[in-house]
């Protein structure tokens, strides 16, 4: 019997690349001053003030208001006048931000580090929970040694992976492309009747520009190119289990982390890990589709700087969508989850009357409890990827931060939007998006 792929990284420990917030007691801020001779001056006076220590200062131009400067200040928060510092320094202050916050009687704020720019996750690399060639004692691939020195081989490449670089094409076995093949041919075999409108769409397309077929095992730099082309989703290859905040944080940048190792050949319908069958079948082609990379794209922005409890919420949303999400189309349920569409056994299961369906409703999604080693007994349906973006962004709102962001495609980086100027200026830009539609339709008329 086809054992389901269940995929783990929605249940990985959680944990923070930042050193751990009980570890020392110190506080970095981030603001900036109005536009005059001798700001910074002005700003260092009031800490000497109140006798607060500065560890660290950094100073930039400002990407909120140009001609500005900003300054990243680490303080000490022992010695001095600290609440009294902030607060002389926040009304003079023409944007300002606490970044990360000590825990102090356990009613202080902390908003987790969170990648800023794209190439912040190179990170994550150094942060992976277990490396790709430790294998658990009952993985089928652990008393092979020729396996497991294959997949240190694939965790070496990630691991040295830098963003910019071309991900390492890698030649398949004939071995490695057998076990491919047989659940190509397994699988492909049902997507027309099991799988959802936008995967039909997209599988083609992968075909006929990624070198999808039965004998080949198509390269990830190859799908990540198209991928660029239709969504802006690139792949980034990753050589362990990431903690569910750097996975999810990676989606607000539209990567995805992606395996490039294949399961062991013995047991060809079954892997307890991600791997590039589950990752080429089951994510690639709907990445490819417009809405959906938006409303993978939300859950990431959503999970950036949230509170713990709140990131297994949101990995519990990805977990009930991304990966065993179904919808309805045309009056019938359809697949979208790649933990399904990866899974011969578990696709004809899910269109069966043995599990429960439910409507796809964060709030409530977020809280259940699923198995990892069965199928699942419950699938949540979205009416569409619309209506489950939708739903996402209005869950977003209810995770206390005190700050909202976005994602910048120009500059690829994640913008915090809490300063006057730069909500001005964002609005500047929307309504020159809208006088350019506005024109647009004019002549179509
Ligand atoms: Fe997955």
């Amino acid at each position: 019997m086809d054992a389901s792929f269940k995929d783990k990284s929605v249940q990985r420990k959680l944990s923070y690349i930042m050193d751990s917030p009980k570890a020392s007691n110190k506080e970095i801020l981030l603001f900036s001053m109005p536009e005059e001779v001798g700001a910074l001056a002005k700003a260092l006076k009031i800490f000497e003030d109140n006798k607060v220590n500065l560890l660290h200062i950094e100073s930039r131009s400002s990407k909120r208001s140009i001609g500005d400067y900003e300054f990243i200040v680490e303080i000490d928060t022992l010695l001095g006048d600290v609440a009294g510092a902030l607060e002389q320094l926040r009304k003079q202050s023409s944007y300002f931000q606490i970044i990360s916050r000590d825990h102090k009687d356990g009613n202080e704020e902390t908003i987790p580090w969170f990648p800023g720019r794209i190439q912040d996750l190179d990170r994550f690399a150094n942060q992976i929970l277990s490396y790709g060639s430790e294998l658990d004692a009952d993985h089928p691939g652990f008393t092979d040694p020729v396996y497991r020195a294959r997949r240190k081989e694939f965790a070496d490449i990630a691991f040295h992976y830098k963003y910019g670089e071309k991900i390492p094409q890698v030649e398949y076995t004939p071995e490695e492309i057998a076990t491919w093949g047989t659940i190509y041919r397994q699988l492909t075999k049902l997507y027309p009747t099991h799988a959802c409108r936008e995967f039909n769409h997209n599988f083609p397309l992968l075909i006929e520009n990624c070198g999808y077929k039965e004998d080949n095992i198509p390269q990830l730099q190859d799908i990540s190119d198209f991928l660029h082309d239709c969504t802006g989703f690139t792949l980034r290859p990753v050589a362990g289990l990431l903690s569910s905040r750097d996975f999810l944080a990676g989606l607000a940048f539209r990567v995805f982390h992606s395996t490039q190792y294949i399961r062991h050949g013995s047991v060809p319908l079954y892997t307890p890990e991600p791997d590039i069958c589950h990752e080429l079948l089951g994510h690639v082609p709907l990445f490819a589709d417009p809405e959906f990379a938006q409303f993978s794209q939300e859950i990431g922005l959503a999970s950036l700087g949230a509170p713990d409890e709140f990131i297994e919420r949101l990995a519990t949303c990805y977990w009930f969508t991304v990966e065993y999400g179904m919808c309805r189309q045309g009056g019938e349920l359809k697949a979208y989850g790649a933990g399904l569409l990866s899974s011969f056994g578990e696709l004809e299961y899910c269109l069966t009357d043995k599990p429960e369906i439910r409507p796809f409703e964060p709030a409530k999604t977020a809280l259940q409890k699923y198995p990892i080693t069965s199928y699942q007994p419950l699938y949540f349906v979205s009416e569409s990827f619309e209506d489950a973006k939708e739903k996402m962004i209005a869950y977003a709102k209810t995770i206390p931060r005190p700050f909202s962001v976005r994602y910048n495609p120009y500059t690829l980086n994640v913008e915090i939007l809490n300063s006057k100027p730069q909500l001005e200026n964002l609005l500047k830009n929307i309504n020159w998006e809208i006088t350019r539609i506005t024109d647009a339709l004019c002549k179509m008329r």
